[in-house]
């Protein structure tokens, strides 16, 4: 890309690039393969969700709504955070509905970060998470997690941290590794935050995608946290609804008044139908539905797993979320780019080049699978996995 001309696009334009997950998705189009991906869930969608946006435009939620969403939606919010992630925000002042939780991560690195503020993120990351820090001219450091449980170092975390240091990114369940933080990592880092006078943004999306009885456990829960802690979540990937775009932000009152006016700016609002959808599906779904989620998600993370192992691609077993990074060292092929396209002729199947999540070589080993997908497609692959061996 060149500057050449005054009408050129900006150097953040330019340092983004085209993303690999597109670059396989056309590929996969092509050959009309089976998409893994992308993150989306071919799932379905709650009914009680689906016909509350229906209910909803007739009632009239037609309109913008205040900037930080329909109070439902921050009543319902406030209910579920104090009864599933174990601290109490204020509906009122503490949280702020945003344009999914993409939105809600862009609003919060718009509201707290200066050009050059440095951010620690973990490895393997969500390239997402880089991007908009970029965006505000942020500056991310790279701590390592490293397989069979990507477990960070402690003293890399430490050191990490700098006179520039302003957070550190924590995604639990992780995407892409399915890495869940335990508590006591989650104490370290929040140790850590506290000590060096640091905000911790989690992006907690995955939160019910839980596996193998693992506890979800949320850093604002923790003592003392909740006020350098800002939580990131929403509903696409629990009700799937990606195309929605509702999510949220919660965080102690001065720093959601920053995250609410960067939301107003930018969006305005979110959708307001689909926001008093949402309220309904957090006040009438009850438990079972997360369980039942949960235990679905288990059993094609289990099926997909051993596929992967059959075929000679050993996956890293998630703890939670919906990816799998599969170790593809075996696969002809110097690059993750060159072996996911290798595994896409070969098999029909597309996964995400490991160099997506990692900035070393390590990425060259690995291909991400997304496993939120049908019964059908799901079987399907599987099935095209073992043209492999
Ligand atoms: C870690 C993580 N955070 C956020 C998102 C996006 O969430 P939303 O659709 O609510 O913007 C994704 C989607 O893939 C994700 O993997």
């Amino acid at each position: 890309m060149t500057r050449d001309t005054r009408r050129a696009w900006s150097q953040r334009t330019a340092s983004l690039g085209q993303s690999d997950i597109r670059a396989m998705t056309q590929a996969c189009v092509q050959i009309k393969g089976i998409n893994m991906a992308q993150g989306v869930c071919d799932t379905g969608v709650p009914p009680v969700v689906a016909h509350a946006v229906q209910h909803a435009v007739d009632l009239g939620y037609n309109i913008y709504t205040r900037f930080d969403g329909l109070p439902q939606l921050r009543q319902a919010l406030a209910r579920k955070t104090a009864h599933y992630n174990g601290f109490s925000p204020d509906p009122e002042t503490d949280i702020t509905v945003s344009a999914g939780a993409t939105g809600a991560f862009h609003c919060a690195c718009m509201a707290l970060f200066d050009p050059g503020d440095e951010v620690i993120v973990f490895e393997p990351y969500y390239a997402y998470h880089l991007h908009a820090l970029a965006s505000v001219d942020a500056v991310p450091r790279i701590v390592p997690t490293l397989p069979p449980d990507w477990a960070f170092d402690l003293r890399a975390l430490e050191e990490a941290v700098t006179a520039r240091t302003k957070a550190i990114v924590v995604n639990t369940p992780s995407n892409p590794s399915g890495k869940v933080f335990s508590r006591a990592e989650l104490e370290q880092i929040g140790r850590i935050a506290m000590e060096r006078d640091l905000f911790v943004i989690t992006d907690e999306i995955y939160e019910y995608f839980l596996y193998d009885g693992r506890p979800h456990v949320s850093l604002a829960s923790l003592p003392g946290m909740a006020e350098r802690t800002i939580t990131i979540s929403g509903y696409s990937k629990t009700f799937a609804i990606t195309g929605w775009r509702i999510g949220h932000t919660i965080a102690a009152p001065r720093w959601a008044q920053a995250i609410g006016s960067m939301n107003d700016l930018l969006y305005v609002c979110a959708p307001a139908p689909l926001q008093h959808a949402v309220a309904t599906g957090i006040n009438e779904l009850r438990q079972e539905f997360y369980v039942e989620l949960a235990t679905e998600y288990q059993a094609k993370r289990d099926r997909f797993c051993e596929a992967l192992q059959r075929a000679g691609l050993p996956p890293s077993v998630p703890q939670g979320a919906y990816y799998v990074l599969a170790d593809v060292s075996l696969i002809p092929g110097k690059t993750g780019k060159e072996r996911a396209m290798y595994v896409l002729e070969k098999t029909g199947v597309a996964g995400v080049p490991g160099e997506a999540f990692f900035q070393g070589e390590t990425g060259h080993r690995f291909i991400r699978f997304c496993y939120a997908k049908t019964e059908k497609d799901l079987a399907d692959a599987c099935d095209r996995l073992a043209r492999l061996t």
